[in-house]
């Protein structure tokens, strides 16, 4: 089996991530949720798997983030946590436990790390995030920005739409990306975003911007498992690309099996006791 072109016997750090960033290495990131699934991603050599809470759409068939709940985000991280042993693995907080209550953030982002394992928190928003980033680094814990399309205020866009198109929104947008570089997150995911825009945070900033729909032009890519693998298609904006028809391969095994159960077919003789 082939594994991809990164230095796959030592662990991932936030440090080695600046340290690609500053060699011009893309940094790859993709989501796991689960124990079986992480533990193929980990020996694949992906640089970062992020515990996202994605998972209440993919895993809880949500129609958005919102719902999940931290207890259930702690949840995914500890199995994908026992999986691996190179990634670095960042954990979305869920939407109402940073927002607005820095003693709150502070609490969610000690217990993802505490009753997970994980190494890293990952948090949506700008300028208006500052006390809760300031207050759980005070902690030590490592965090990951995420600006742009942030899902957890869809209810506030109201729109899935490409974001910061706008002049305003765009400088809003390389403001914010300074101000979590000054506070001091270690990298940032910047979705569904004009690319020269990306590029133009990209190149502002030291700390890595990973993009998702938000062109080549930044330091790394991330995109949601199943959606690259082809496990969920009905959901095909343009910045995904199926690398796989995991549907197909999935649908067609189990009719197999379930015709070979109905003819008799299975079990055989060589695999019965
Ligand atoms: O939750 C998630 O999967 C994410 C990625 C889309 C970056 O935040």
């Amino acid at each position: 089996m082939s594994t991809a072109k990164s230095s796959k016997d030592k662990r991932v750090t936030t440090h080695r991530l600046l340290e690609m960033k500053e060699r011009g290495e893309k940094i790859t990131m993709l989501t796991a949720y689960d124990y079986s699934m992480a533990r193929i991603l980990d020996a694949t050599g992906v640089d970062v798997l992020l515990v996202g809470d994605s998972a209440s759409n993919v895993m809880a068939g949500h129609e958005t983030t919102l719902p999940i709940t931290l207890d259930q985000m702690i949840y995914h991280a500890s199995s994908v946590v026992r999986a691996i042993q190179r990634a670095l693995i960042v954990v979305d907080i869920p939407f109402g436990d940073y927002q607005g209550n820095s003693r709150k953030a502070l609490d969610s982002a000690i217990r993802i790390m505490k009753e997970s394992g994980a190494h890293a928190v990952k948090m949506e928003g700008g300028t208006e995030i500052r006390e809760s980033i300031e207050r759980i680094l005070t902690a030590g814990v490592p965090i990951m920005g995420h600006l742009g399309l942030t899902p957890q205020s869809i209810y506030k866009f109201g729109t899935y739409e490409v974001r910061a198109k706008e002049e305003a929104e765009a400088e809003k947008l390389i403001e914010d990306a300074k101000a979590l570089e000054s506070y001091g997150c270690f990298a940032l995911v910047l979705e569904k975003i004009p690319s020269a825009l990306a590029k133009k945070v990209s190149d502002a900033l030291s700390i890595p911007a990973i993009g998702i729909g938000a062109g080549p032009d930044v330091d790394g890519q991330v995109l949601v498992t199943h959606d690259m693998l082809g496990i969920t298609q009905e959901f095909k904006p343009r910045f995904i690309r199926h690398y796989a028809d995991l549907q197909k391969t999935i649908h067609d095994a189990v009719t197999n099996y379930l015709n070979d159960v109905k003819d008799k077919n299975f079990p055989g003789k060589e695999e019965s006791y």
